[in-house]
């Protein structure tokens, strides 16, 4: 673990409300942890006490959703010898902090965070919870005295948020914190051209079988503009162009498909099963590592936990300990 003193640290999570994530995770955050890695001290936790700001009355999913999302991150290729893995609920230095922190937080920094207001739009309850939610993803962030955050651009305000803390708490006390960088992926799309492919606009899943997949794609909106075939059509800010984009890595029939569509020289029909191919060639090493991984039962899960826990409980003891120290307590 020594080798790791040198390293810059990569801290980064997702809350647990559903059994798997978006594949558009991928581009958002997951492939640059996967990337980052073996050059990173790569910290990747389930912030399952932040699922409960959306989702409180589903508590009893929640363990199960943390099980399917440490499989997905070991699917797609983290590596639990070189990535620390934890549940958020299993480091108690977290809550303690996030109570200190909150007495710094003014009320005005919350009430204009943009996903709040995109929180309640979708109608989940104003609690205290929710709208500490920057708060607590400042202490996962400070806890560890991280150096980068990986998010998706919908996360960029709160990044901001755990900066001002940080800085603020160092000028009040002491230093202790590292300023954090964001490093700030795309959101990208749902399958339906609106809002963030998510658990709530649908999309395609990691744990998606192949007539999954193939049902969502035909059902994929495109220009919806064009009516005909021989219509020209509009590649920017269609779906399924986008998803081209990211997932097919064969550039130049992306470039065909794109060139062939803006002269109204393809069909819907082609340019969606060439995205099929794609796809499916980008999501079937996943399901046979997947395969693996779940031979190996929950047991295996619960133990690369726990190592991650024993870890990650030491570096937030450290910084606990500082904490109490600047602070006079
Ligand atoms: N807010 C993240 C999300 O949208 C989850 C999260 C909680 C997180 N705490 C964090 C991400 C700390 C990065 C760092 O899913």
């Amino acid at each position: 673990m020594d080798v790791m003193k040198n390293k810059k640290r990569v801290l980064t999570g997702d809350r647990p409300t559903g059994l798997t994530l978006p594949i558009a995770a991928y581009v958002g955050t997951l492939k640059s942890r996967v990337d980052g890695q073996s050059s990173y001290d790569t910290f990747v936790f389930v912030a399952d006490y932040h699922a409960l700001t959306t989702h409180y009355e589903d508590s009893k999913h929640i363990l199960t959703n943390t099980l399917g999302l440490v499989k997905t991150y070991l699917s797609i290729g983290l590596d639990p010898n070189t990535v620390t893995f934890y549940r958020q609920s299993r480091i108690p230095q977290t809550f303690r902090l996030n109570v200190i922190l909150s007495m710094l937080t003014k009320m005005p920094e919350l009430e204009r965070q943009p996903m709040l207001k995109e929180k309640l739009a979708l109608g989940h309850k104003l609690t205290f919870g929710l709208m500490g939610y920057p708060v607590l993803m400042a202490s996962d962030i400070l806890i560890m005295n991280s150096d980068l955050i990986p998010v998706a651009k919908d996360n960029e305000a709160h990044i901001e948020i755990a900066k001002d803390l940080a800085r603020r708490f160092n000028s009040t006390y002491g230093k202790v914190f590292n300023i954090p960088e964001g490093i700030i992926g795309e959101v990208v799309i749902g399958l339906d051209g609106q809002g963030k492919s998510g658990k709530s606009t649908g999309g395609i899943y990691f744990t998606d079988d192949s007539d999954t997949v193939k049902r969502k794609i035909m059902g994929m909106y495109t220009d919806p503009n064009r009516i005909h075939s021989t219509d020209p059509g509009e590649v920017k800010g269609n779906p399924v162009f986008i998803y081209h984009e990211y997932f097919n890595d064969n550039v130049e029939e992306v470039k065909d498909l794109k060139d062939r569509y803006q002269k109204g020289k393809v069909g819907d029909i082609e340019v969606k099963e060439k995205l099929f191919i794609a796809i499916e060639k980008f999501l079937e090493p996943i399901r046979e590592e997947r395969e693996k991984i779940e031979k190996k039962g929950d047991d295996y899960i619960f133990d690369v936990l726990k190592t991650g826990e024993e870890r990650a409980q030491k570096v937030a003891g450290e910084i606990e300990a500082k904490v109490m120290e600047v602070m006079g307590f």
